[in-house]
């Protein structure tokens, strides 16, 4: 019985965890505004300071924007302008972010 109730509790706090990191694709769509200019143009370019090609997010998997949302801030994968943005990110506006880039999007 004892072992039972260690199970459940660890489930349980498993659970809870989860929550405090789970994404909202709805407070995502508040935080994109910063990203649309360059992630939402025309044709995934940016036309400065010079024509550079932007990767595209919408229906990306989840896991990945996150992990590579991380990345940049950590410096673990380099680029400057995406780790000036993504210092700015708290690890809840990530996985909203994440949430809300992952979401099937009507055409
Ligand atoms: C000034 C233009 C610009 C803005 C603004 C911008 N990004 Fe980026 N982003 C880029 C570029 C360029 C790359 C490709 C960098 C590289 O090669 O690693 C990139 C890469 C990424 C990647 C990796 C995609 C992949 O396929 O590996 C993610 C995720 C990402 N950005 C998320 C965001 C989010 C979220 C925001 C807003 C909070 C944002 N970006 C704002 C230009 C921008």
């Amino acid at each position: 019985m004892k072992k039972l109730i260690f199970v459940v509790t660890l489930l349980l706090a498993a659970g809870a965890q989860a929550q405090t990191i789970q994404g909202n694709a709805a407070a995502g769509q508040h935080d994109v505004f910063m990203c649309e200019g360059c992630h939402n143009s025309t044709g995934y370019r940016t036309a400065f300071p010079e024509v550079y090609e932007v990767p595209m997010l919408n229906g990306q998997n989840a896991g990945y924007i996150e992990q590579a949302l991380k990345d940049y801030r950590s410096g673990a994968r380099r680029n400057q302008t995406m780790r000036a943005i993504a210092s700015s990110l708290t690890d809840q506006e990530i996985a909203d972010i994440a949430a809300y880039y992952s979401q099937p999007k009507a055409k």
